[in-house]
């Protein structure tokens, strides 16, 4: 079924939104790193004789203006895609089914021998369904389908990345798990052990990476909350605010849902400002629906609780969506993140910051027992509640297994290892030999 031509192993990687770009950039690294080794001569004798992965970058363009792509690219070190399918927005089906014919045509053209997907938006099921579909000759062969962050299960099916995400695992053939509720999922569903490897997180790969990096973000500044430098305590930044993010469907599109968020943020928002960095989709409702808040550098300063509860939604200051070493800078200085997105929760986790999560369910309860994430739901007290408990805990940041920057090596181990056995090219594949626990 699948490629079995010896030689070179040719890994196609698909990025589309937003999410993706992060979860990418340490297999790419990975891939770099390989090489390298090959060509400095520090690999062993055996290793030598294996030749560099060919590496081919293909951005679907589901998410295609700078700030929503474009800038990611320059933080993240990531190299210029390869192939653009200049896709853009659309309905879930015409988006999908665009990507898909333009993704067909790549893969004939490009024939890798293995194709990556990552996460759970519209891009990595598109290509998925394409790549187990497609057949390079009489004998059906096809590249291997690698899903990175496999398993992870809401139980919502109302939820679009939910669809995504089971339908992508069950027509891949490598899933790369990121924690121990993946496994089991998996388990469950009937997948076969053999297909299923706990690597850990390639999102937090990134974040480790460029934690220190971020440093030198002056997004405090721009946003005036570095001015007021030990005022209220907060950590570096000087002043205390805390970060808000909301994007998913179910509680943006619907006025009601949306306005009882905002409701449940209002007493968060007179003791401290809450800076909301605001998605496109977000963006579009707030104005549909006539929300009004200010602009985040320019709002009235805040008084530590004075603000009556009239004005609250002062405290509440919005940007456009900002860049990964911007927002990473925010995340690190905030005495609480609020979010409905998913890596959010995973991020805050590692970097020991509180969150509060505006949503019924999470596919990563690993960031509940483990970590600093908390499930309030959507109703105004709960997530009021959620907010008071949150910032009066004693918060201690516990590190889930194998979260230790080293998942994309991991993964580009697994698939030379598995390319290199099946094509008998060489005995010994190429190993980076990245301990992982079990
Ligand atoms: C997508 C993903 C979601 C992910 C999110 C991160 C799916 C099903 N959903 O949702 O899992 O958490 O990205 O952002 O794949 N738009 C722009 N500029 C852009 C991209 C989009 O202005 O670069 C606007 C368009 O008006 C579009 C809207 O944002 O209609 C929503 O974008 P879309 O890609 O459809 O889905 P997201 O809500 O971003």
């Amino acid at each position: 079924m699948q490629r079995s031509e010896a030689g070179a192993m040719k890994i196609l990687t698909v990025v589309g939104a937003r999410p993706n770009f992060m979860k990418a950039a340490p297999i790419i690294a990975a891939i770099n790193k390989h090489n390298r080794r090959l060509f400095t001569g520090s690999a062993g004798r055996q290793e030598l004789q294996v030749e560099p992965i060919r590496h081919i970058l293909v951005h679907t363009g589901q998410h295609y203006d700078e700030l929503m792509s474009g800038s990611f690219f320059n933080d993240l070190d990531l190299p210029k895609p390869d192939i653009h399918l200049g896709v853009g927005s659309g309905s879930h089906s015409a988006q999908t089914a665009e990507i898909m014919k333009k993704f067909e045509e790549v893969l004939f053209a490009e024939k890798p021998d293995a194709v990556v997907v990552v996460g759970d938006v519209n891009s990595t099921i598109a290509c998925a369904l394409v790549t187990a579909k497609i057949s390079f000759d009489s004998d059906g062969s096809r590249p291997v389908i690698a899903h990175v962050e496999a398993g992870l299960r809401s139980f919502d099916r109302s939820m679009p990345e939910e669809v995504n995400r089971i339908l992508t695992d069950h027509v891949s053939d490598m899933l790369f798990v990121t924690e121990e509720s993946g496994l089991q999922n998996l388990r469950n569903e009937g997948v076969s052990l053999d297909k299923i490897h706990f690597v850990g997180n390639t999102m937090i790969d990134s974040l480790l990476q460029f934690k220190e990096k971020a440093e030198a973000s002056t997004i405090l500044e721009k946003l005036a909350l570095a001015r007021e430098a030990g005022k209220n305590g907060g950590a570096n930044s000087g002043t205390r605010y805390a970060l808000l993010t909301l994007h998913r469907p179910s509680n943006v599109d619907n006025r009601d849902v949306f306005r009882n968020i905002i409701s449940g943020l209002e007493e968060l928002a007179t003791d401290c400002p809450v800076v909301f960095p605001v998605h496109p989709r977000t963006q579009q409702r707030i104005r549909e629906f006539g929300f009004e808040f200010n602009p985040a550098g320019s709002a009235k300063k805040q008084n530590g609780g004075a603000q009556d509860s009239r004005n609250a939604r002062e405290g509440i200051l919005l940007t456009n969506p900002l860049g990964y070493l911007d927002f990473l800078c925010l995340m690190k200085h905030a005495a609480l993140v609020v979010t409905d997105s998913g890596g959010i929760q995973e991020e805050t986790t590692i970097l020991g910051i509180p969150c509060v999560t505006v949503r019924e369910n999470t596919e990563r309860p690993v960031t509940v027992e483990r970590g600093t994430n908390t499930i309030a739901g959507t109703r105004s007290e709960a997530i009021r509640d959620a907010i008071r408990r949150q910032l009066s805990r004693n918060i201690g940041n516990g590190v889930p297994k194998n979260w230790d920057g080293r998942a994309g090596a991991r993964i580009i181990d697994i698939l030379a290892r598995s390319h290199y056995e099946k094509t008998s090219y060489r005995p010994s594949p190429v190993s980076n030999a990245v301990p992982f626990e079990v």
